[in-house]
C-alpha cells in the first residue's frame, strides 16, 4: 500500500526545471522531461549530501541531467543512473509519481 503525496501543481512545471518536496522525513527533487515528472530523493550518492545545497538550478545548463553541486555529478534524468562525476555508474533513488483526477503524486511505500 503506497501513501499519497501531492506534488503541487506538478503539470505546470516548465522543462529544463526542478523544484523540491517534502514527504515523511525525505525530500524529494521533482523535475519535468519530455512531458513526463520524474521524482527522486534529494540525495547524492557520493557523499549523502542534497544535490541543491546552493542557490544555482540542479538541472545542467543543457536541461538534460540532474546536477549535484557539491562535486558536479550529472544524473540521467530519466533513470537516476550518474553519468559522470566521483559516483559514476551510481543511482539517485527515484521515487515513484502517479496521476489522479489530473493531479500528480509521489507514491511512498
Ligand atoms: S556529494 Fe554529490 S558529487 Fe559529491
Amino acid at each position: 500500500m503506497f501513501k499519497k503525496y501531492l506534488i503541487p501543481n506538478a503539470q505546470n512545471l516548465p522543462e529544463g526545471t526542478a523544484f523540491t518536496v517534502e514527504a515523511e522525513k525525505y525530500s524529494f527533487l521533482v523535475t519535468k522531461q519530455q512531458g513526463r515528472i520524474f521524482a527522486y530523493e534529494n540525495l547524492c550518492p557520493h557523499q549523502n549530501k542534497p544535490l541543491n545545497w546552493s542557490t544555482d538550478s540542479v538541472i545542467d545548463d543543457e536541461g538534460d541531467y540532474l546536477k549535484c553541486h557539491h562535486h558536479g555529478a550529472l544524473f540521467s534524468i530519466t533513470d537516476g543512473t550518474c553519468i559522470t562525476g566521483p559516483c559514476q555508474g551510481r543511482h539517485l533513488r527515484k521515487a515513484t509519481v502517479g496521476m489522479e483526477k489530473g493531479d500528480c503524486y509521489l507514491l511512498l511505500p
